[in-house]
């Protein structure tokens, strides 16, 4: 669920109404809801468990605004889920788009050439019917197909509603702005292939290593948007530089290709940051010196800079307006996952003018993990 329903640009082989959840895999994930709910500001909505009749895994709903996630752990041994913790660490499996019909989704993917994961199915409960259906993305990553329009229960049916124990305090997460993903050297083209071929994405933006390189590392990216660009999934690939890249680092921890950060908007970043920090969320460190020639380079912006400079926050700006952000640093043991907040003022763009100062911040870093 990532912005309310419109009709997709005609470019989309099917139309996505938006992300619909993304579901880690976990080790803990009871432990991990909580740390959703206290340093995120996340709400439980719904569990499956033993409880509900699912004897293999427990699942905890967690919703802010349009964001939803899903956590989920298995209850034993040799079980995708676990072996994928086994593997992976923490991480997303799942990032389910939010459909009309994931029947004629899924048929028309594999049609285009993507690999199945899930057949369609019909689950379905006293509040109704959803039709779920998933392929195959890069790593051991899938794309879900949610259809729900004649659901109306906390989450899917097999889910019970549940409430957060203690009343949890947004911090002003709203919609799912972005989701990047790592692929292995060499991948980055296949993988914006198959979201063009498979799906009709649209190359919004290619950066090349001239754009993202400091004096050790480099990477290359591509974003590519579906047709409302509710749905804009940034591919990133290692490039060779003198050191080893944070990308060549990502795929050494998660051993492969997988999702590397989630951008998530607010309205006042500078209040969702404040709240962040005081819930106990670790960000990226930027130099106060990125503050002195800032405003040379991005031009008048509406906040005070000595707050933003005090936040730690990222500015920059694209022919559309400014955008304000900061990463948080890894969310797991392993320096994989991340978290990006973003605030939207105008510009439609990632942030090219900060991301120097960001690969620098990401190297100190390496550089403490013995990994650079
Ligand atoms: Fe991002």
């Amino acid at each position: 669920m990532t912005a309310p329903t419109t009709t997709a640009a005609q470019t989309d082989t099917f139309p996505l109404k938006g992300t619909d959840h993304l579901e880690f895999y976990v080790g803990n994930a009871k432990q991990s809801a909580l740390y959703y709910q206290a340093a995120f500001g996340f709400e439980m909505v719904a569990y499956c468990g033993p409880e509900t009749g699912v004897r293999d895994r427990v699942s905890y709903v967690l919703q802010q605004n349009k964001i939803r996630i899903v956590l989920t752990s298995s209850l034993l041994p040799d079980t995708e889920i676990a072996r994928h913790v086994a593997k992976h660490g923490d991480g997303v499996r799942v990032l389910a788009l939010w459909v009309d019909d994931a029947e004629s989704a899924y048929y028309t993917a594999i049609e285009r050439g993507a690999e199945s994961a899930i057949a369609p199915l019909k689950r379905s409960d006293e509040h109704g019917d959803v039709v779920l259906s998933a392929i195959k993305t890069y790593g051991d990553t899938i794309h879900t197909f949610v259809e729900r329009s004649n659901y109306n229960g906390a989450f899917l049916p097999g889910f019970e509603a549940r409430k957060s124990v203690y009343p949890v305090k947004s911090v002003g997460l709203k919609y799912v702005d972005h989701c990047v993903g790592n692929v292995e050297l060499g991948a980055m083209n296949q993988w914006v292939k198959f979201y063009q071929d498979v799906m009709g994405f649209k190359l919004l933006i290619t950066f090349d290593d001239n754009d993202i390189s400091t004096e050790y590392t480099a990477l290359m990216s591509k974003v590519v948007s579906n047709g409302n660009g509710y749905v804009k999934f940034p591919i990133n690939e290692p490039a060779k530089g003198l050191k080893k890249s944070q990308i060549e680092e990502y795929l050494d921890f998660y051993k492969g290709a997988g999702v590397q950060h989630i951008a998530v908007a607010t309205d006042n970043i500078l209040e969702t940051v404040a709240q962040m920090r005081r819930n106990g969320v670790d960000f990226l460190y930027v130099p106060e010196v990125y503050y002195e020639d800032v405003l040379e380079r991005v031009g008048h912006i509406e906040e005070n800079l000595e707050d933003l400079k005090r936040q730690n926050i990222l500015i920059d700006r694209d022919d559309d307006g400014y955008l304000l952000q900061i990463f948080t640093k890894p969310i797991q043991d392993r320096p994989t996952v991340f978290f990006e907040i973003i605030q939207r003022r105008g510009a439609k763009s990632f942030g090219k003018g900060n991301f120097k100062a960001l690969f620098e911040a990401i190297e100190r870093e390496q550089a403490l993990r013995g990994t650079l």
